[in-house]
C-alpha cells in the first residue's frame, strides 16, 4: 500500500521541509500515558519523532525530542529522572554503539525501556543489543507507523502483563493519615519522577483526595464503578481530573446520596483499565474490611499500611499484615508507614518495638506536624508544595522510591539498567 507523507511543522529541531513517511498506520494501537524522550542525531529521525508525537495514537503520551544522540542522553540523565522510554539514535558502528549505551546504562533506571535507532542493517548488532536489554533496534529511515507501532508494542503487549503497577494504601485504624500518605506519595511519583499516575479514591462516601488536591471534578470513581461494562480507556479519560502534569485523579463523589455496598470484584475493571493506561495506579482504600477492600488489597502489586504508634493500631496492623501475608504468599509483606509519631503528651509505643512486634521494618516514620499538615490541607497543597524541605516531604520521597524501585535522583543511578550489569557479568 502506498504510504502517505506528512510535512514537518515549522518548530522543532528538524528542518521545516523534512518529509516524514507515515507508513501503514492501520493496525497501530494507541500508546498509553507514558513519558518518552528521544535523542536524535539526524533530522530525518527527529522529524519522524515530532510527527509521531502529534499523531492521535500518541495523544496520551508525553514526548520530548532532543538532538545529540546517546552522549546527550547520558549527560541529560545524570541529573534528571529517566522517562518510561528513551529512544536514542546512533550513526556509529556496532562496538561504538555498545560502548555509548553502557554510559547511558549507568544513569538509567532499571524500569526504563530503551529503543535504539541505528544506521546499519546489522542483525548481529540487533541480537547483541536485544540480548543486553534494549527493547528494539530500528534501522533508519524509520516510518511513523514503525515508530508508533514499536512503542505501542513495547507498552501494550499482553504477554508482558499490564503496564501499570498498583499501590494500595490502607490505614491500620481510622484517621491514621493513610489518605494523606497515599495522596502525597502519588503526587511525589508524578512530580519528582515525572511518571503518570492515576490516583483512585476508593472512599466513595468520605474521600478527601478532591479536597487535598484542590479539585472539584463532577464525576469520577463512582461512574467507573457503577458502569463496569462501559469501563474502557475512553470512559477513563473522561472521568480523570488532571491535577498536575502527570497526576490524574479518579475522585470520590464524597456525598451520601446513595449507599456504597459493593460486591467483591466491583473495582477490578476500573483498576485493570487504569493499569493498561498508566505506569502507576495508586489506590486510597478506606479503613474497612469487606469483600471488595480485601480483594483490592490482595490484588495490588504493593500494599502500604499506615499506622500510628499506639496499641489499637498495633493490634490492627498485626491482623492486617498477617492476613495479607497469607493472602499474598508469593509477595513481599506490606510496607509499614508509621505516622503521627511524636504527638505531644501521648504515650507512644516506640517505633522499633511496634515494627518488631509485626516482624517488619518501618519503610518510613513521619513526625506529627499539625502546623505543616494543617496549613497544606487548608491551602489544598501537597506537603512537597507547602514545604519541600520538611521531614515529611522527604519521607514521602522515600516511600515513592521504595514502591517504584526508582533510584535516588541526587546520586548516580549506577548499574540500575540491566544492560550494564550484563556487561559487568561478561567482563567477570
Ligand atoms: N504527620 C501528620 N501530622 C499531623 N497531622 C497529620 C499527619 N498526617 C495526617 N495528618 C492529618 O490527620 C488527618 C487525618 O488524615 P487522613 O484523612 O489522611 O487519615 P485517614 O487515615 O485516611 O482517615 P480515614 O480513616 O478517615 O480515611 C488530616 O487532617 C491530616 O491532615
Ligand atoms: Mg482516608
Amino acid at each position: 500500500m502506498a504510504s502517505a507523507t506528512i510535512r514537518q511543522a515549522e518548530s522543532g529541531p528538524a528542518a521545516a521541509d523534512t518529509l516524514v513517511e507515515a507508513g501503514n498506520m492501520h493496525d497501530v494501537r494507541p500508546v498509553p500515558r507514558i513519558t518518552i524522550q528521544a535523542f536524535c542525531e539526524s533530522e530525518g529521525v527527529a522529524a519522524t519523532m515530532e510527527s509521531a508525537a502529534r499523531d492521535r495514537r500518541m495523544a496520551r503520551a508525553h514526548v520530548k525530542t532532543h538532538m545529540g544522540g546517546i552522549p546527550a542522553a547520558a549527560d541529560f540523565y545524570g541529573s534528571a529522572p529517566t522517562p518510561n522510554l528513551v529512544i536514542v539514535e546512533s550513526k556509529l558502528a556496532a562496538s561504538e554503539v555498545v560502548a555509548d549505551l553502557s554510559r547511558l546504562a549507568q544513569v538509567c533506571d532499571s524500569e526504563t525501556k530503551v529503543v535504539v535507532v541505528g544506521h546499519h542493517n546489522d542483525i548481529a548488532l540487533y541480537r547483541e543489543l536485544v540480548g543486553h536489554g534494549v527493547s528494539e533496534y530500528l534501522v533508519a529511515p524509520v516510518t511513523m507507523a514503525e515508530m508508533i507501532g514499536t512503542i505501542a508494542g513495547i507498552f501494550s503487549n499482553p504477554e508482558t502483563g499490564p503496564l501499570g503497577r498498583v499501590f494500595a494504601f490502607v490505614g491500620a485504624k481510622g484517621g491514621t493519615g493513610s489518605s494523606t500518605v497515599c495522596h502525597n506519595v502519588a503526587w511525589t511519583i508524578a512530580s519528582r519522577f515525572r511518571n503518570d499516575v492515576v490516583l483512585a479514591d476508593l472512599d466513595l462516601a468520605f474521600g478527601t483526595a478532591n479536597i487535598n488536591l484542590d479539585q472539584d471534578p463532577p464525576q469520577g470513581i463512582a461512574e467507573a464503578v457503577f458502569s463496569p461494562d462501559r469501563m474502557d480507556e475512553i470512559l477513563l479519560d473522561r472521568l480523570l481530573a488532571k491535577c498536575a502534569e502527570h497526576l490524574n485523579l479518579l475522585a470520590a463523589p464524597s456525598t451520601l446520596e446513595r449507599t456504597y455496598d459493593f460486591e467483591k470484584n466491583a473495582f477490578n475493571q476500573v483498576i485493570e483499565v487504569a493499569q493498561r493506561g498508566v505506569p502507576c495506579v495508586v489506590a486510597d482504600v478506606p479503613h474497612m474490611w469487606s469483600a471488595w477492600t480485601k480483594q483490592v488489597l490482595a490484588a495490588a502489586d504493593q500494599v502500604v499500611v499506615t499506622a500510628a504508634p499506639e496499641l489499637a493500631n498495633l493490634r490492627n496492623a498485626k491482623n492486617l499484615i498477617d492476613t495479607l501475608k497469607e493472602l499474598r504468599p508469593n509477595d513481599a509483606p506490606p510496607r509499614l508507614v508509621m505516622n503521627l509519631v511524636g504527638m505531644p503528651k501521648r504515650p507512644e509505643i516506640p517505633v522499633a518495638e511496634f515494627a518488631g512486634a509485626l516482624g517488619i521494618e518501618a519503610t518510613a516514620v513521619i513526625p506529627f506536624d499539625p502546623a505543616l499538615f494543617g496549613a497544606a490541607a487548608n491551602n489544598g497543597q501537597m506537603i512537597g508544595e507547602a514545604d519541600a524541605k520538611s521531614v515529611a516531604a522527604e519521607r514521602f520521597e522515600t516511600i515513592a522510591q521504595v514502591l517504584t524501585g526508582k533510584a535516588e535522583l541526587k546520586v548516580e543511578k549506577k548499574g540500575a539498567f540491566s544492560i550494564l550489569s550484563r556487561f559487568r557479568r561478561k567482563k567477570a
